[in-house]
């Protein structure tokens, strides 16, 4: 920790060579000392998000350090695992990780402008292997491999974004549900769907899928909007490339890891667990201020004006890994 401190920029140039993605095992003492997460944190950039401060639902925020998100199946957070996918599995009987077999690919917080540089996810308590992994997807080598028609399609193409709790969905709009009225900090939010790092200079594809992306006026501007249009065909071709086995990482937990990833550049989605007979607890933290230059001087979407009560309008966490 003290060493990370004194050189603050050997970890975050550590995490741009291994290309946005980086584990740091034997943590364990760290789930006796969470300051000790915000503090790695504060390596990464220089603004931790404070939950407290951003119309978290409280009984996800950490009760000494707010900056902890909780992800856990245990009270009072309660939050229960993504459905466990139908079979079959892969031939070999691996985990299948590809869209649309495997479902909840997201980049934390896309609903915002900008959205986070970086998130840190600690295992306080994991569950038993081959159950509650997190898989990585690397955005920037899904879009080198992308044919010359393809990249040509998507350069310069906007998807629109919005939190799961916004009614907005892919679920929600093939259900006829009528669309909530949204305040200012839950509104839709445009992201370009090739980021350049702001680091690296590498392009990225960043992209959501079904639960965090607006199907009602999306999911890409300027195209055919909703589940029969021409942008779902789109947003289905592009999700099922990036995901494929070869851009993806699948991370088993073991107690005490701590996992660096880069939102600007991968994509990332929880799996299932028994939460009948498993306990998760995990802390999540994210930093932001380097969302690279298609954000310059931009004032934060999400800030409502005025705040409203916590609580009864805040923002539905989608899908943290
Ligand atoms: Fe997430």
């Amino acid at each position: 920790m003290r060493s990370a401190e004194r050189d603050p920029e050997a970890l975050p140039d550590a995490l741009a060579a291994c290309g946005g993605l980086l584990l740091v095992q034997g943590m364990g003492a760290m789930a006796d000392e969470p300051d000790l997460l915000l503090r790695l944190s504060r390596v990464f950039g220089p603004e931790v998000e404070n939950y407290r401060q951003t119309l978290t639902p409280l009984n996800m925020v950490h009760e000494t350090v707010p900056e902890i998100f909780v992800v856990s199946n245990t009270p009072p957070v309660l939050r229960q695992p993504p459905r466990r996918p139908d079979p079959p599995f892969t031939a070999d009987g691996k985990l299948p990780v590809q869209f649309p077999h495997r479902r909840g690919w997201h980049t934390d917080q896309s609903y915002r402008r900008p959205p986070p540089d970086i998130s840190l996810f600690f295992a306080v308590i994991p569950v038993a292997k081959d159950q509650g992994q997190t898989l990585f997807a690397d955005g920037a080598a899904a879009y080198d491999a992308l044919t010359p028609e393809l990249k040509a399609r998507v350069d310069g193409l906007e998807g629109i974004h919005v939190s799961s709790g916004a009614g907005r969905t892919r679920d929600a709009v093939l259900a006829n549900e009528p669309p909530r009225d949204l305040l200012a900090h839950q509104r839709p939010q445009r992201q370009p769907v090739v980021r350049v790092h702001p680091v690296t200079g590498r392009q990225a594809l960043y992209l959501c899928e079904f639960g965090q992306m607006d199907w009602l006026d999306g999911p890409f501007a300027g195209m055919q909007s909703g589940p029969d249009g021409d942008g779902a065909d789109l947003l289905f071709t592009l999700m099922t490339h990036l995901t494929r086995p070869e851009f993806v990482y699948v991370h088993e937990w073991t107690e005490g890891d701590l996992i660096i990833w880069d939102n600007r550049c991968l994509v990332h989605a929880a799996t299932w667990f028994d939460a009948a007979t498993q306990t998760r607890l995990m802390w999540r933290t994210t930093v932001s201020g380097n969302p690279g230059a298609a954000y310059a001087g931009e004032r934060k979407s999400w800030i409502a004006d005025p705040v409203p009560e916590q609580g009864a309008e805040g923002e539905t966490v989608h899908g943290s890994a």
